[in-house]
């Protein structure tokens, strides 16, 4: 039997490309899940445009507006607590979650982030691959807990990294990768087939 459609919050900081692929997949019929809001720390973020084009509640929540961290991630916990999203969808948020956020939605927030975790992790992850010499990188879904990348991982892909790239030229072999690995483990996530045992993400037949 089909589950209900998963209610599913985007969080954004910039191009959105990711929530793009993700929101064609859900319209598509290849992802059990609808975008019922996109939130977002910057006020010129492009996905605030691809949102209005999906007629999407769309959200900026400035860190700057607020004294603490707490009190910037209670609001965004407010704007989007009338949405009752059932899980969060990092994609290209530059921030990190607070373990009060966290809690919350335990086992809840997936991630995609540009290098095979556990290397790389944090800012830059394409231009710290290219730095160290690597010769094969990717991208990585996990999901999220109060480290900084470290969640369980739920799915990987790999790219051949050659001497004379450089940060944008990886990013650019990654991108395309990253969009296909989100959807196929949000489609998963989605049909509720991710389990987690000691930190190891196993998925059920
Ligand atoms: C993507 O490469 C994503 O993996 C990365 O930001 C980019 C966002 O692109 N995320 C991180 O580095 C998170 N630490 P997009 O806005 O086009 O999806």
């Amino acid at each position: 039997m089909t589950s209900l459609a998963k209610k599913l919050a985007i969080f954004a900081s910039g191009r959105g490309s990711n929530a793009a692929a993700l929101y064609e997949a859900m319209q598509a019929g290849e992802i059990n899940g609808e975008v019922v809001v996109v939130v977002t720390d910057q006020q010129d973020a492009k996905v605030l445009d691809r949102a209005k084009e999906w007629g999407v509640p769309a959200h900026v929540v400035m860190r700057k507006a607020y004294a603490s961290k707490d009190e910037f991630e209670q609001a965004m916990l407010d704007v989007i607590a009338p949405y009752e999203p059932d899980a969060i969808v990092l994609a290209g948020y530059m921030r990190l979650l607070g373990p009060t956020f966290i809690a919350l939605y335990e086992n809840k927030i997936l991630n995609i982030h540009p290098a095979l975790l556990p290397s790389f992790p944090g800012l830059h992850a394409q231009g710290q691959a290219v730095k160290a010499g690597v010769k094969v990188s990717g991208c990585t879904v996990h999901f999220v807990d109060t480290g900084m990348d470290t969640g369980p991982i739920i799915m990987q892909a790999v790219v051949p990294v050659y001497a004379e790239d450089t940060e944008d030229t990886l990013a650019a072999r990654i991108l395309p990768e990253e969009h296909k690995t989100y959807k196929k483990a949000l489609a998963l996530f989605c049909d509720d087939k991710l389990v987690i045992k000691d930190h190891i993400v196993h998925i059920k037949d």
